[in-house]
């Protein structure tokens, strides 16, 4: 019997070291760089900055991009501190992403921008970027061009602006999941053309899962998103994500939108669905707490199409503790 625990002790002991071993080669090692292979299409790729795509790059913007990097002391896109991210992650800033050619983006070609908002890899480094910044494998190339179109117009939102942030330092946990759980995307192997918009259910599954990636917050938890293939997200669209408000401090759990009358949005009509997603209207009065955002940007058509979308969803019992004003 001794003699087993003597082993087991060897076993064990033998184990914390090559668990500190491991830790201290994470944190030496820090975000993982890829090779950066940008195919010679994608490289040579210039966007038209015509006003259809600009207007539409702009709307889609506003509800993908603006959240996280517009700035109210600056009127622009130079970015803010992520005040919303649990600090076991770290101080995160977004960055200054105007035309700024030093501080900003000013020097990207839209081929980086486009490899990197589809991969999340650095087109001049080739370091990883981590979850804070989405990556957007299922935008479509239309509206992945407009996007990039709007970034490179005259909008005085995108216009250079000279603020600088220090790069951002992440903590260990960020590095040890940027290294064992999280990665880049590929670049998509074939064209992504959007639904016809005749087509509700798939327009809604575009614009719900493709473009503003609702699963992401209304799934069981963040660290188990499946982003390449969204629907096999554990919990998909079953809620009980926790999140925090801008003060840091208040919690926030994500409503089930699963199609259960009881404990999902089943019993929610139409309208009421579209008041919620459109006008962050609370079903039963009220007003829908952060980070669930009005969505003004989004036409009754995509609204709807979101709600026959989510009709054909696995439908979830998961009953959520949500947010109350007085606690
Ligand atoms: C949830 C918040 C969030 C959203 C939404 C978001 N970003 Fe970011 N973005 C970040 C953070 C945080 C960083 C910095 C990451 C880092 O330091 O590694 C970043 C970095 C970037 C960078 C790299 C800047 C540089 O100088 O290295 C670009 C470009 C960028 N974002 C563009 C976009 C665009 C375009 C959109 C919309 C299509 C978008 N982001 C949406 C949070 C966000
Ligand atoms: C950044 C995270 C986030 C994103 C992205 C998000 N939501 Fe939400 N959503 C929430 C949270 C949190 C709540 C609960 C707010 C509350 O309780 O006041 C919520 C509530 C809702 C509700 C109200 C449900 C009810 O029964 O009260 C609906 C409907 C909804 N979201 C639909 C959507 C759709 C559709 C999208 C995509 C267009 C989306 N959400 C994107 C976080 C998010």
């Amino acid at each position: 019997m001794k003699k087993v625990m003597k082993i087991f002790g060897y076993f064990l002991s033998g184990v914390v070291v090559l668990a500190g071993l491991f830790a201290a080669y994470i944190e030496f090692k820090g975000i993982p760089n890829y090779p950066v292979e940008i195919p010679a299409e994608v490289k040579s790729l210039k966007v038209d900055l015509d006003s259809v795509h600009i207007a539409e790059g702009k709307r889609i913007a506003s509800m993908l991009c603006s959240a996280c990097h517009y700035s109210t002391e600056t009127g622009k896109l130079t970015g803010s501190h992520r005040t919303d991210i649990p600090k076991e992650f770290g101080e995160i800033y977004s960055l200054n992403i105007t035309q700024d050619k030093v501080h900003g983006i000013g020097n990207w070609t839209d081929g980086e921008l486009y490899y990197f908002l589809r991969t999340g890899i650095r087109p001049q480094t080739g370091q990883y970027v981590p979850p804070f910044m989405p990556k957007f494998p299922h935008l479509s190339d239309d509206d992945m061009k407009s996007v990039i179109a709007w970034l490179r117009s005259p909008d005085p939102v995108v216009a250079p602006d000279a603020r600088e942030y220090p790069p951002n330092q992440f903590n260990f946990l960020v590095k040890l999941l940027s290294n064992v759980a999280f990665g880049p995307m590929p670049l998509p192997e074939k064209p992504i053309i959007e639904p016809d918009t005749t087509d509700k259910v798939a327009l809604g599954r575009y614009v719900a899962n493709g473009i503003l990636g609702c699963f992401a917050c209304h799934s069981a938890d963040l660290k188990t998103l499946n982003d390449l293939e969204p629907e096999k997200t554990p919990g998909f669209y079953g809620g009980g994500t926790e999140m925090l408000d801008l003060d840091g401090k208040t919690h926030i759990t994500a409503a089930n939108i699963t199609m259960d009358p009881e404990t999902g949005i089943g019993k929610l009509t139409e309208q009421q669905f579209v008041d919620a997603v459109k006008y962050g209207k609370k079903p039963g009065g009220g007003t829908l707490h952060y980070p669930m955002s009005p969505h003004t940007a989004l036409t009754d058509t995509e609204v709807k199409a979101i709600y026959a979308y989510l009709k054909t969803v696995p439908v979830i019992k998961n009953q959520v503790h949500r947010y109350q004003a007085s606690n």
